[in-house]
């Protein structure tokens, strides 16, 4: 076969220009898409067997060395040295590649690996996931990883340092384990708050979401390992995930869903992503040439392996044309459909089989680019000194579940609990992590009750039964209250009902009752009223009981603010009507349709769903609140809310003096604002400073208020500090449907500043020209 150049700028202009129709500028014309969106029923013949049943066979990590000890390497070839410049390093492997070498390259084996090319020593590439530290199911080392806390926790942090640190850690535990490709973080966004995956992402806001993200991805890919954010874009509910399509208008995809994206691969410069299960506007996520040739490889300069998501091709057979051409490069977890339309196409013509093995070499160059990029073949797949490192990333672990914990309520000061009262767990076993491909086991765990037991010695006892007489006769009573988080399902709002009925009945029995709650998701508050204290644990991990200790009983003041609003009812929500289907709500995203919506097996008769849902048709999910997810939301409804994004309380006391602006626009581009609070309690803390902005006389509609920066600052008791807080032209800016760009208008724009976002005492403004 005669080889084709590949120049990767010219490809990115060709791909871009052929990109005219994205997925952005179909919503721009569509205003409300509706049933338009049936897809031609599948031929069932051609279907895949369900990936998850692929059974993942050991490799041997020893085996998998350096290009340098590979005996088929060849010698003195430019792929084969460390020295040569990446992207002739893979332009010369593909070079020598056969066609069935590239096709199948664009495929994964053996369900967490990328193929090897074994005739010219390249080995498989190892990649695993990382809801919260690297899942061992999918590694190829089993031995142990530390188990995180969960993203939303380390949202809950406000600390991008603590992000960074995070990464890191992840990263070396990555070269531990013989993982060079970690499938994270999360990059989605918390639009409502029943989200099934909601613990895997940060927040409802996407300035805090990009923030942390950015770091978490800087601290990873610094040990080597290629960052593969994920999913991209609008998997923001588990709702019939594979057949779901997120129905986004440009305004909103630019202003909520897109900017973590583009911290993550622009700023970030992540050399990985993967593609969502859904659809966006009507088309399948890995296919979308806007989305991914477009706006990551064309506008955010991204040349990295865009891999499907684990059922992304087994869903759409008949239409596997616009794979080859939409930027992504690997079929993820096998790339037998898109294999199969391959070789079909090649075997048309010889132009038409040179026609596909062009575009399959693209797909590879960009899959294998990055490998070379970060030296992966180049070093042995696992680096056992790592190892060492583990110790500290148990502090890591416990550093963030401590600064995690939010404080929500704290009648009467029932917190702290100094040592000597005393103490009495009682309820459901707190929950370390979500389920799914997020889980991670941990090792070492440090329960609620180890944590407390050691601080509180003697006076502290645990039940997860509720012992009246017992709970009569604490000083305190710290409830544990756990809402499960998972991949595949929706987490109904009303809930965990047992639990709630026990937290009632204790509330009677005590006075002095503390909520540990550990979740992600929302919940009835009732029982609020009738409890002293309130703690949101989130889902911390291994060190969970320490760090749980370490607030409650003082070590650390509690410094984490909410991410996510936590509203009254699900009714108040931006839409509690999601997930319905004929009437009826509908949990489940794992599946479940699969046979059936593919015309592998007979449609059941008498069951709801599939009145309603056709083999081959596409549910939509129609985000018609545009940008008005979360805080901005309820602001625009005018709805109270429980807790409010951003809050958190503290066991000392905050008062903000003062805020001056200095308006240095014109100069260096940016605004920055001063504000100076004071620890005016009696305990040293951590505070998270939020600055809010609102465009006075906007052109369009715009949010009551949008944080645009924040930073969290540690002051002794009594100690006052001056913050600088920068705001540049996009904090001001909305996206511009008409041009299909930022718009800065000048005029007014109020600035608030506060400790959460319904609690800014400070305010002020400033008038761009
Ligand atoms: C999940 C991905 C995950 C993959 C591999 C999919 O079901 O959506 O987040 O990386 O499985 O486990």
């Amino acid at each position: 076969m005669k080889f084709r150049l590949l120049i990767p700028s010219m490809l990115l202009m060709a791909t871009m220009a052929a990109a005219q129709q994205t997925s952005l500028q179909r919503a721009a014309t569509e205003t409300t898409p509706q049933p338009q969106y049936t897809q031609p029923a599948a031929p069932p013949v051609t279907a895949q067997p369900n990936t998850i049943a692929i059974p993942m066979f050991d490799v041997d990590p020893a085996t998998l060395l350096p290009i340098s000890r590979q005996p088929n390497a060849v010698k003195g070839a430019i792929y084969a040295d460390p020295a040569a410049n990446p992207a002739e390093r893979t332009l010369d492997l593909l070079r020598r590649m056969t066609y069935e070498e590239k096709v199948d390259m664009t495929g994964g084996w053996n369900k967490f690996l990328t193929h090897a090319v074994d005739r010219l020593g390249i080995r498989p590439v190892s990649m695993s996931d990382a809801g919260q530290g690297v899942r061992l199911s999918s590694a190829i080392i089993h031995t142990k990883s530390t188990s995180f806390p969960s993203m939303i926790a380390l949202a809950a942090t406000w600390d991008p340092t603590l992000a960074d640190d995070y990464g890191k850690a992840l990263g070396e535990e990555c070269r531990a384990l013989g993982v060079d490709i970690l499938l994270g973080p999360g990059a989605n966004m918390q639009r409502l708050s029943v989200g099934g995956r909601n613990f895997e992402y940060w927040g409802e806001d996407p300035f805090l979401s990009s923030e942390m993200a950015r770091q978490y991805v800087i601290g990873l890919q610094g040990q080597g390992v290629i960052a593969v954010p994920k999913c991209i874009i609008g998997y923001d509910q588990e709702f019939v995930r594979h057949i779901a399509s997120s129905n986004i208008d440009e305004r909103t995809m630019r202003e909520i869903y897109l900017p973590i994206w583009e911290a993550v691969i622009k700023d970030a410069k992540a050399e990985g992503l993967m593609t969502g299960n859904n659809l966006i506007n009507g088309l399948s996520t890995f296919m979308d040439r806007g989305l991914i040739n477009g706006i990551m490889r064309g506008e955010y300069g991204f040349m990295g392996m865009a891999m499907t998501d684990w059922q992304n091709s087994s869903y759409f057979p008949a239409m596997q044309q616009y794979v080859l051409t939409s930027g992504v490069s690997l079929m993820m977890p096998v790339n037998a459909t898109l294999k199969a339309y391959i070789d079909g196409q090649a075997a048309l013509s010889p132009v038409r089989k040179a026609e596909v093995e062009e575009l399959v070499e693209k797909m590879v160059f960009y899959t294998l680019y990055p490998m070379f990029k970060f030296g992966i073949f180049d070093r042995p797949s696992n680096a056992p000194e790592y190892f060492k490192t583990f110790e500290a990333h148990k502090k890591v672990a416990r550093e963030v579940g401590a600064e995690a914990i939010t404080l929500l309520k704290n009648d009467k000061n029932v917190l702290p609990i100094p040592v000597g009262k005393k103490v009495l767990l009682v309820g459901e076993p707190e929950i370390q992590g979500g389920t799914g491909s997020g889980e991670v086991e941990g090792y070492d765990h440090v329960s609620f009750a180890d944590g407390l037991a050691k601080v509180y010695g003697p006076n502290f006892s645990y039940n997860t039964k509720i012992d009246e007489e017992q709970v009569r006769k604490a000083d305190v009573v710290l409830f544990s209250l756990a809402k499960k988080g998972a991949e595949g399902e929706d987490i109904p709002f009303d809930g965990p009902a047992g639990q709630l009925d026990n937290l009632r009945k204790v509330a009677k029995l005590n006075h002095n009752v503390v909520v540990l709650l550990s979740g992600a998701n929302g919940l009835p508050t009732d029982w609020l009223k009738d409890v002293r204290g309130l703690l949101w644990c989130y889902f911390l991990g291994q060190e969970r009981g320490s760090a749980l200790a370490d607030v409650v009983s003082g070590k650390v003041s509690p410094s984490g603010k909410l991410p996510f609003t936590i509203e009254r009812s699900f009714a108040d929500s931006p839409a509690p009507q999601f997930n319905y289907i004929g009437g009826k709500p509908y949990w489940g995203g794992n599946n479940e349709y699969r046979s059936v919506w593919l015309g592998l097996k007979p449609v059941p008769a008498d069951d709801h769903f599939w009145q309603y849902v056709k083999p081959g048709q596409v549910v939509p999910v129609n985000y018609d609140e545009g940008i008005f997810i979360g805080y901005r939301w309820f602001d625009k409804k005018g709805l109270p809310v429980v807790f409010p994004f951003g809050s958190g309380l503290s066991y000392t006391t905050f008062a903000y003096k003062s805020i001056a602006v200095r308006n240095a626009m014109a100069s260096d581009g940016a605004v920055y604002v001063d504000v100076t609070l004071a620890n005016t309690g009696k305990v040293d803390a951590k505070e998270v400073v939020q600055l809010y902005v609102h465009e006075v006389n906007a052109t369009v509609e715009r949010p009551q208020k949008e944080l645009k920066a924040f930073a969290k600052v540690f002051l002794k008791a009594g100690e006052s500090k001056t913050v600088t807080l920068k705001l540049d032209s996009r904090s001001f800016s909305w996206w511009d449907v008409s041009t299909h760009g930022w718009k800065m208008n000048p005029g007014e724009f109020r600035l608030m500043a506060g400790g959460s976002s319904d609690n800014l005492p400070l305010t002020s403004s400033v008038v761009l020209k």
